[in-house]
């Protein structure tokens, strides 16, 4: 199922229109310092596009495009980079960011049945967002926690030793 079809409006995420997509002075000094910090400034791409992220609440084709022109790149360059990362949204993302690992450890010890748990709770599947912005689920690969399978990250928390009524309970304290 696309990810489109729960996405909530882009009110929420801060984004009202492409037109808005331009970076401060400050935040424009900011991209010339960390393109200043390697030989090749491309290799500040990638915090570049967490600050776009951050400044705008995803990463929108118009978001590439101009990050693309602060970098003189093609936007279909920039396009794979942020395609290949599960961190950057090309969607709004809900106020809560929900990332299950299904990596080995995570999958021998139920990580897929803690993701339909996940999806029946929530009435998301993988990759969408609740209809009321709350909650984005995600798959994501090892988060290097295994001795604590199956896990999950909570916004910037780790959550160990998932049972479908843990989960349960992390559910009730996103608002
Ligand atoms: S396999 Fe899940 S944290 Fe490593």
């Amino acid at each position: 199922m696309s990810s489109h079809a729960r996405v909530p409006s882009a009110a929420h995420a801060g984004l009202a229109s492409p037109a808005q997509v331009t970076f401060s002075p400050a935040q424009l000094a900011e991209v010339r310092r960390l393109q200043g910090l390697y030989p090749d400034p491309r290799a500040a791409l990638l915090p570049v596009l967490h600050m776009a992220q951050d400044t705008f609440g995803y990463v929108s084709l118009e978001v590439e495009e101009y990050v693309a022109g602060l970098f003189a790149l093609s936007p279909a360059h920039v396009h794979e980079v942020v395609t290949f990362y599960t961190l950057y949204f090309q969607t709004p993302k809900g106020r809560h960011v929900v990332a299950v690992c299904h990596n080995l450890s995570c999958h021998l010890a139920g990580a897929r049945a803690i993701i339909d748990h996940l999806e029946a709770r929530l009435g998301v599947t993988v990759g969408e967002t609740t209809d009321d912005g709350r909650v984005t689920l995600q798959s994501v690969e090892c988060l290097c926690a295994c001795e604590h399978a199956p896990m999950m990250q909570v916004d910037e928390r780790y959550e160990f030793d998932l049972t479908p009524e843990k989960v349960d309970r992390i559910l009730e304290r996103l608002r």
